[in-house]
């Protein structure tokens, strides 16, 4: 049946409308001429910032339901879809609910990092595709779990770094891998954030807001009284529910250094810091340097939060350091300082500042991964990548919050002689939750 007798028989008849959905939901992905249906648990920042880039990519999207466990949030996202002039979504508080719809095909999962697996696996076994935002897990342990499952069902998943899918990121890559750098012995990767707040100190509620079902948005992490500084996007900086910037920016960037490497896991990683210039109640480092031996170059990650003056002068970045001149890259662009030989640069001097849109990426990674819910193959930032960039970013609190040195052994998913970081491979999960194997 060709699209337009298939999309006009939809229109005519609701009950054989629904036997072409049944087909599809059995097939689990939309056809090349079918409009994308997609779920949405979590409308939170970068919840809201992705339905928007999702729309970018595909005005056609139909959103037939929503999910956040606080009607705020519903709200502001409801608000969005007004303002474009779309149909209202459904809005649930519980996210089974979208996971049970017939009419949705890509789940997107932009709830806080202690989610992501569960959220996830349960996507998986309701056989929808899954956009899941960065980082994958919030341990190693759930991360891998999520590539057994994502194996296991046949479903795709896309991580939301969309740095890997930026033009220029992708020429500074390229330009490492070709060799011309020389010989690269030092990686740095950093982030310096000058708009990073204090959290403060504010006392644990009674009750939670009106409106919110927080012991929905605990989920699988411990019991506690509601605090609105571990709550919307501060969760990022308490070890239950997500891993400090050494996760939230470390993924982004470490993942470049990883992808231009064309590494695995490191051979070794140590890691200082604490919490240095915030008198606050975070838990995570406010500053944080790990070093990860790769056997024959060292990469470095750093994170300063509150000032903006970084390494190479940036607030953010990733350095390679090779014998013949250094890469510098970053949102803006990338640059090679040469050098010298004879008084005479090495290699050419490159100076590129980009003129893409920042959002171009995000729309090009979204439009991936629909492109391979329909085409089946894997995305750029599929699950496997997206679980060794999390990995070894979770290496490195293992090594702070051990105070020891990590060697990993991948294979068996062990930190080699370190109970107390093994302990910390796979969290316990509050009941009723509970992290299905695959
Ligand atoms: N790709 C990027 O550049 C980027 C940028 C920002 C955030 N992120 C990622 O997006 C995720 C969300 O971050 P954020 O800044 O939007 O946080 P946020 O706190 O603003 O939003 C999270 C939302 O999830 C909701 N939520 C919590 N538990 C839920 C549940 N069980 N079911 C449904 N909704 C639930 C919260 O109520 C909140 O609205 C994080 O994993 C973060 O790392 C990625």
């Amino acid at each position: 049946m060709s699209s337009i007798t298939r999309r006009t028989f939809i229109n005519t008849s609701l009950a054989a409308g629904s036997a072409v959905m049944t087909a599809r939901v059995a097939r689990g992905a939309p056809g090349a001429n079918e409009r994308v249906r997609l779920g949405v648990i979590g409308t939170g920042g970068q919840g809201r910032h992705d339905i928007m880039t999702f729309y970018k990519h595909d005005d056609t999207i139909e959103t037939p339901i929503i999910c956040d466990v606080d009607d705020a949030m519903i709200a502001a996202t409801m608000k969005w879809f007004e303002s474009k002039g779309k149909p209202r979504p459904e809005a649930v508080k519980d996210f089974r609910g979208v996971l049970d719809r017939k009419d949705v095909d890509v789940v997107l999962i932009a709830t806080p990092d202690h989610w992501h697996a569960l959220q996830t696996i349960m996507a998986c076994q309701a056989g929808k595709d899954i956009y899941c935002e960065k980082p994958l897990a919030n341990s190693i342990g759930e991360g891998q779990a999520m590539v057994d499952w994502i194996k296991k069902t046949g479903r795709i998943l896309q991580m939301g770094t969309q740095w890997r899918l930026s033009n220029h990121f992708g020429d500074a890559v390229k330009y490492v891998q070709s060799g011309q750098l020389g010989k690269i012995r030092l990686v740095r990767a950093w982030c310096a954030l000058a708009w990073f707040r204090n959290v403060g100190k504010p006392q644990d509620e009674p009750a939670p807001p009106p409106g919110v079902d927080y012991d929905m948005w605990l989920g699988p992490a411990p019991k506690r009284p509601f605090n609105r500084g571990r709550f919307h996007f501060s969760f990022r900086w308490y070890w239950d529910y997500a891993g400090g910037l050494m996760t939230d920016w470390g993924v982004h960037l470490l993942n470049i250094a990883l992808w231009a490497m064309n590494a695995d896991f490191p051979k070794r990683v140590a890691s200082t810091g604490g919490k240095y210039a915030f008198d606050d109640h975070a838990e995570t480092p406010d500053t944080q340097q790990t070093l990860y031996d790769f056997g024959d170059y060292g990469l470095i990650w750093e994170h300063q939060a509150g000032t903006g003056h970084g390494a190479e002068g940036r607030e953010h970045g990733v350095a390679f350091y090779g014998l013949n001149g250094t890469l510098v890259v970053d949102a803006g662009g990338w640059e090679i300082f040469p050098e010298k030989a004879d008084g005479k640069d090495k290699i050419e001097r490159v100076n590129k500042k980009i003129a893409e849109d920042p959002e171009a990426c995000r729309v090009r990674l979204v439009g991936d991964f629909l492109e391979c819910c329909r085409t089946r193959k894997q995305p750029a930032e599929d699950v496997a990548l997206g679980h060794r960039v999390t990995t070894v970013a979770h290496l490195g609190n293992l090594a702070l919050r051990t105070g020891r040195s990590i060697e990993y052994d991948a294979a068996n998913m062990k930190v080699i002689g370190n109970d107390e970081a093994n302990a910390m491979i796979m969290p316990e999960y509050r009941k009723p939750w509970s992290l299905p194997k695959a």
